[in-house]
């Protein structure tokens, strides 16, 4: 009985980081899907402009694949500049809540090797319904 007793103690004692890190998981809003998480607003308010959030949350990258991708955007999407401290926030925001996981197979391919598309998006179609509504401003909002 003492050792059962004994044995059962350290199972529980094992799983109590487990129980632990289900705690720390990420609260998500509701309305957007996203983590909150530092930075969260500055993202919502820079990157739900012109589509859906569900247009990142899907993907995963490291800093420098969201740099890419931001890049991508401003020369061929209609994305503003940002200042520096600004854009940093933003890039550490994706990759801290959005990088890679263990699902990643291999490096994504540079945002400047990657070819105009010439299909439609969702991302795309979704914005060129906001534009033609007026909803799109030139400049940060
Ligand atoms: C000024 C408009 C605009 C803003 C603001 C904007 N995007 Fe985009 N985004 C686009 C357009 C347009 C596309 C589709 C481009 C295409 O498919 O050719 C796109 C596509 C994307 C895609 C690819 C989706 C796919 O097809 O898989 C991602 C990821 C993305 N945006 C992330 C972001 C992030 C992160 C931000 C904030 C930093 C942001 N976007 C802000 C216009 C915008």
């Amino acid at each position: 009985m003492k050792r059962f007793l004994t044995m059962f103690a350290l199972v529980a004692v094992g799983a109590l980081p487990a129980l632990a890190e289900e705690k720390q998981e990420v609260p998500v809003d509701p309305v957007t899907g996203m983590k909150v998480a530092e930075g969260w607003e500055l993202v919502r308010v820079h990157c739900t402009v012109c589509h859906s959030p569900q247009q990142f949350l899907q993907q995963k990258g490291t800093q420098s694949t969201w740099t890419d991708i931001i890049r991508w955007m401003q020369k061929s999407g209609g994305l503003w500049q940002f200042d520096a401290d600004t854009e940093s926030k933003i890039i550490a925001y994706l990759a801290d809540n959005y990088g890679p996981d263990g699902a990643f197979r291999r490096a994504p391919i540079p945002g400047s090797l990657l070819p105009e598309n010439p299909y439609m998006t969702g991302a795309k179609a979704e914005f060129e319904a906001k534009k033609k509504a007026g909803e799109v401003p030139v400049e940060a909002p």
